[in-house]
């Protein structure tokens, strides 16, 4: 298993900005792990009283390059409300369709890349279809909406060598807020 100290930071990596190239089927071990101990890792760190003890951050998504790892995928772990978890595992990520909705998360987005404050809107879309693999190679295709959908194209993001900060504009960190939906 891994910890906080072995996430890349966008300060002192540049491997953040390189592109992940595609995974091929079987997957090897370490990659079938790797995956297992994101997910795991993310579930601990939404558990208040593990973070709070260890001192990590919450996240609800991770790519494999923020370890270090240049291949192209990335797991998300999303607690409801009632205490489940919503988790993909998700490899080899293609957008196939978007909605024209825009939306953006109201407080910022997070990225346990980034350990600093950002203002700023980050622009994404409502809803998106995606088209990947699992972890055996098994096709899969999504509509995912809302944080889900936010954090599916920030994720795909990661794999392509971008962060969220990239997305806000620099001069006018709110620009065409109005033409977008909070969330
Ligand atoms: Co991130």
């Amino acid at each position: 298993m891994f910890n906080q100290s072995d996430i890349l930071d966008e300060k002192n990596s540049k491997v953040l900005r390189q592109k992940s190239k595609e995974v091929t089927f079987p997957l090897d071990d370490e990659d079938i792990s790797l995956i297992n101990n994101m997910i795991m890792y993310l579930r601990l760190s939404q558990d208040e009283e593990y973070a709070t003890k260890n001192n990590i951050r919450a996240g609800m998504g991770l790519s494999a390059v923020q370890l270090g790892v240049l291949k192209r995928y990335f797991v998300i772990s999303y607690k409801n409300e009632d205490g489940t978890f919503e988790e993909y595992k998700v490899i080899n990520p293609k957008i196939i369709s978007n909605s024209e909705e825009q939306i953006y998360v109201e407080e910022g987005e997070g990225c346990l890349s980034i350990n600093r404050y950002v203002e700023g809107i980050v622009p994404r879309y409502a809803r998106v279809s995606v088209e990947y693999y699992d972890e055996f190679g098994n096709k899969k295709n999504v509509r995912v909406r809302e944080e889900i959908a936010v954090a599916f194209q920030h994720e795909i993001d990661h794999l392509n060598g971008i962060l969220f900060i990239d997305r806000i504009d620099k001069k006018n960190p709110y620009k065409n807020k109005e033409n977008m939906r909070s969330i």
